[in-house]
């Protein structure tokens, strides 16, 4: 019987002790910046998600896409909680766009450094969109998950097209870029 009473308090020990090294897990990696540093080190495409609200048209500029399933056909975008578009994506159709190297203005323009006259609106279906974007993907929503300080966005695919002569816009350490011209089509 005491021994089991022991055993059951290492046990109990050792939950806490698993607790403890969890949370100290956090500040053991140290400043967050460089944490973000070592993530921008994954180089990745450029969208704009865009949607309607208040009979005006908006977007956000986001790097965190991603392809998720083919049947149902569901993409996956991560939004900071303190995005405007948040809510909204949760609750209305919403656009994905995919942004090619001639439009680093546009991405730019989505991300807090807007310009006039700049966005050209397309409303054929669905969420309005951008014209001349490399690809788009009309999407309703599908399902949101907790992602910590930002919400995991699925959104079903709807309709899509794209220009296969479009180069892409890509972000790496922190920096705009693109493809060098020999590394197209390899
Ligand atoms: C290259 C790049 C990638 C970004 N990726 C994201 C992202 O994945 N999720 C996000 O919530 N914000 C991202 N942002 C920040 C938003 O574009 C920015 O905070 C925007 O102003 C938010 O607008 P909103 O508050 O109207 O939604 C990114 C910005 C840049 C420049």
């Amino acid at each position: 019987m005491t021994d089991i009473m022991w055993n059951a308090d290492i046990y109990e020990n050792a939950v806490d002790a698993r607790t403890l090294e969890s949370d100290q897990a956090t500040p053991a990696l140290g400043d967050p910046r460089q944490l973000r540093n070592a993530l921008g080190s994954f180089a990745t495409g450029v969208i704009v998600v865009t949607y309607e609200s208040g009979d005006a048209y908006h977007g956000v500029t986001v790097n965190s896409f991603t392809s998720v399933s083919l049947d149902p056909s569901l993409v996956l975008v991560s939004m900071k909680r303190t995005s405007r578009a948040l809510t909204y994506l949760l609750e209305r159709p919403f656009a994905i766009n995919i942004m090619s190297d001639a439009q680093l203005d546009t991405a730019l323009h989505f991300a807090g450094q807007p310009k006039e006259d700049l966005i050209e609106w397309v409303t054929d279906d669905g969420a309005p969109r951008i014209n001349g974007s490399a690809a788009y993907f009309q999407c309703t929503p599908w399902a949101s998950y907790d992602g910590g300080d930002h919400v995991l966005v699925l959104g079903r695919v709807l309709s899509y097209g794209q220009q296969e002569e479009a180069r892409p816009l890509l972000f790496h350490r922190g920096q705009w870029t693109s493809l060098a011209a020999d590394d197209a089509g390899r």
